[in-house]
């Protein structure tokens, strides 16, 4: 596990989408696992201007979202495609049949799952999994004690989770308290992982995440488990690693190594 600090969020998103921008030119045809909520903003607003001032093309990209509520329309304002329609897809050039975010009014929501992997396996799989983390730990919507070696299933959110996102629904909307999200064991399965982290409200998690034991309470710590993660995080969310110093020192060591070695090193396939 990588862990880069960065001074602030900014930064974080820059360095982000450099490392998605690199994956995308080096394989166009690129599989790409996408979050929602606040913490991609920066990577999806940098992303876009990058399409828009540089050369940087979606034609050939495919993406695979994490997670999507059950029970709220695909054009309900809070649902998980229309984040992703309003944030990045609406705004570059990525093909809509190319996108695809769990079906969280399927018939059968039991069923969307084993299809959804499928999918996932027909692409080739995921080269590069975007991710945040919730304040209790979680990566898409796998909340403390899932299974580590989930697949995409039906979730049922933990009283945290819904308590962090109520702040997007009206205090007399429906508030969904299921999500069909990817399992821990298809994150894992990603070839090359980065987790984003912003805030003090989150330096708990992260914690828990790189210096935790390796345990379902905090599933995000699943990730030690994995062989190319890169954890992306600004200062006030790495307040309370013990081992701060360190993983900046090997930020030094590895940037001049792979500077001088192995300039694409990070990239997957
Ligand atoms: C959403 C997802 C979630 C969020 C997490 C953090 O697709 O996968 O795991 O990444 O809840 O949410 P924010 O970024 O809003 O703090």
């Amino acid at each position: 596990m990588e862990v880069l600090i960065f001074p602030d969020a900014q930064s974080l998103a820059r360095k982000s989408a450099d490392l998605v921008e690199s994956q995308i030119k080096t394989f166009p045809d690129s599989v790409i696992g996408l979050a929602t909520g606040s913490t991609p903003l920066g990577l999806y607003e940098e992303l876009i201007r990058r399409y828009n001032e540089h050369d940087l093309s979606f034609a050939g990209v495919k993406t695979f979202n994490l997670d999507e509520y059950v029970g709220i329309p695909a054009n309900h304002p809070q649902s998980y495609r229309t984040f992703m329609d309003d944030n990045l897809f609406s705004k570059i050039n990525i093909e809509s049949s190319n996108t695809q975010v769990p079906d969280g009014m399927a018939g059968n929501p039991l069923d969307v799952g084993p299809a959804y992997e499928k999918m996932i396996e027909k692409a080739g799989g995921i080269d590069l999994q975007v991710l945040g983390v919730g304040t209790d730990g979680h990566i898409g919507f796998n909340e403390p004690t899932s299974s580590l070696g989930s697949i995409t299933r039906v979730k049922t959110l933990t009283k945290q989770t819904i308590e962090d996102n109520s702040r997007f629904f009206k205090p007399d909307e429906f508030q969904p308290k299921l999500a069909i999200t990817m399992g821990i064991k298809t994150i894992l399965d990603a070839r090359r992982i980065l987790l984003l982290a912003h805030g003090e409200n989150k330096a708990e998690a992260v914690k828990d995440m790189v210096e935790g034991p390796l345990s379902a309470m905090c599933p995000a710590s699943a990730l030690q488990l994995h062989q190319r993660t890169t954890i992306l995080i600004d200062e006030p969310a790495a307040s309370k690693l013990s081992l701060k110093g360190y993983y900046k020192f090997v930020g030094e060591m590895q940037d001049d190594l792979v500077r001088k070695h192995r300039p694409s090193d990070w990239i997957s396939r």
